[in-house]
C-alpha cells in the first residue's frame, strides 16, 4: 500500500475448501495452509486499520500470508445519512448500533466456516491460548462496535450462522470503540500464523507462552553505563543459561503476576 488508506474491499470471499461436517466446522481449521488466512473487518473507522500495511502484518499481507479486507458499515445503509445508531431500548445514555446494516455487512462476508469475533469489554479475556486457536482459522471476520455496542441480536444471529462467534475483551478498561481492540487481536494472532514471524523460535521463548512471563534480555555491549550483563550469559554454558532464565521467569512471575501461578 502507498501509505493512504487500507484498501476498502467489498467482496464475498471465496470458500477455500469443500464444507466439512457440521461437527468439524464447530471448531474450523485450516486444512490447507498454501492458502492465506482471510480477515475481514467491519467497521465505521477504515482508516484505523491503515497500521495493517506496515511492519510483519504488512509485509505478511505482501507475501499473500494474510488477506485482509476492511469494509466500512456505512456502505450498507440505505438512508441519506447513512444511520448506524439510534437510542437504546428501554431508555438509558448513548446509542446502540443498528442491527440492519450489521446483518447486511455480515451477509456479505460470512461464510459458514468463518470465526466472528466482536471486541467488547463484556466479553471473555482474550489470552495467549486463545490467539495460537484463532491462527488456525481460515476465516476471521472482526465486527468493530462503537457507542454502547451493537444490538445484541446481530450477535444472536450471527451463531446461527458462522462456524463460531466469540465476544472478546483486550482487558478490563473501556475503549471508543472496538477497533484497536480488533488491532490487538489481529496482531496477536497474525504474528503465530506459521510464516509470518521469520524465526518460529523466538515465539516459543516468550511471555505467555508457557504460562509464565519471559526472562529479561540483553546484547552487546557487556558493560552499559556501570550496568553489566548477567556473567551466566557471557559464559557459554547452555544449561546453566536456560536454568538461570527459568529462575527469572518465576520470579518475574511471582512479583508481577503472581495470579498467573498455578495455587502453591
Ligand atoms: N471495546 C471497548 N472496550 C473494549 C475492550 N476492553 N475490549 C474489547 N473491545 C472493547
Amino acid at each position: 500500500m502507498d501509505g493512504g488508506h487500507p484498501r476498502v474491499v467489498d467482496a464475498t470471499p471465496t470458500r477455500r475448501s469443500q464444507p466439512r461436517s457440521w461437527a468439524d466446522s464447530r471448531r474450523p481449521h485450516r486444512p490447507n495452509y498454501a492458502e492465506a488466512v482471510r480477515i475481514d473487518i467491519v467497521t465505521i473507522f477504515p482508516e484505523f486499520f491503515s497500521v495493517l500495511d506496515v511492519s510483519l502484518l504488512g509485509s505478511a499481507r505482501k507475501s499473500g500470508l494474510i488477506d485482509v479486507a476492511v469494509h466500512d458499515l456505512r456502505d450498507f445503509t440505505h438512508d441519506r445519512h447513512r444511520t448506524v445508531d439510534d437510542t437504546p431500548s428501554g431508555g438509558g445514555a448513548g446509542m446502540v448500533m443498528r442491527p440492519e446494516p450489521w446483518g447486511e455487512a455480515l451477509d456479505a462476508v460470512l461464510t459458514d466456516q468463518s470465526t466472528v469475533v466482536f471486541p467488547t469489554p463484556a466479553g471473555r479475556l482474550f489470552v495467549q491460548k486463545q490467539a495460537r486457536e484463532l491462527a488456525d482459522r481460515e476465516h476471521l471476520i472482526f465486527c468493530c462496535g462503537r457507542y454502547e455496542g451493537i444490538d445484541q441480536r446481530v450477535i444472536e444471529h450471527t451463531r446461527t450462522r458462522a462456524a463460531e462467534v466469540l465476544e472478546l475483551s483486550i482487558g478490563d478498561y473501556v475503549l471508543n470503540g472496538g477497533e484497536v481492540a480488533a488491532m490487538v487481536v489481529i496482531e496477536a494472532v497474525g504474528r503465530l500464523i506459521p510464516g509470518v514471524v521469520g524465526n518460529p523460535e523466538s515465539l516459543v521463548e516468550e511471555s505467555h507462552e508457557d504460562g509464565l512471563l519471559e526472562y529479561p534480555s540483553y546484547t552487546k555491549p557487556a558493560e552499559w553505563r556501570g550496568l553489566e550483563t548477567p556473567p551466566v550469559l557471557l559464559g557459554g554454558n547452555h544449561a546453566a543459561i536456560a536454568a538461570w532464565r527459568h529462575e527469572q521467569q518465576l520470579e518475574r512471575t511471582r512479583r508481577v503476576r503472581p495470579e498467573l501461578l498455578p495455587p502453591a
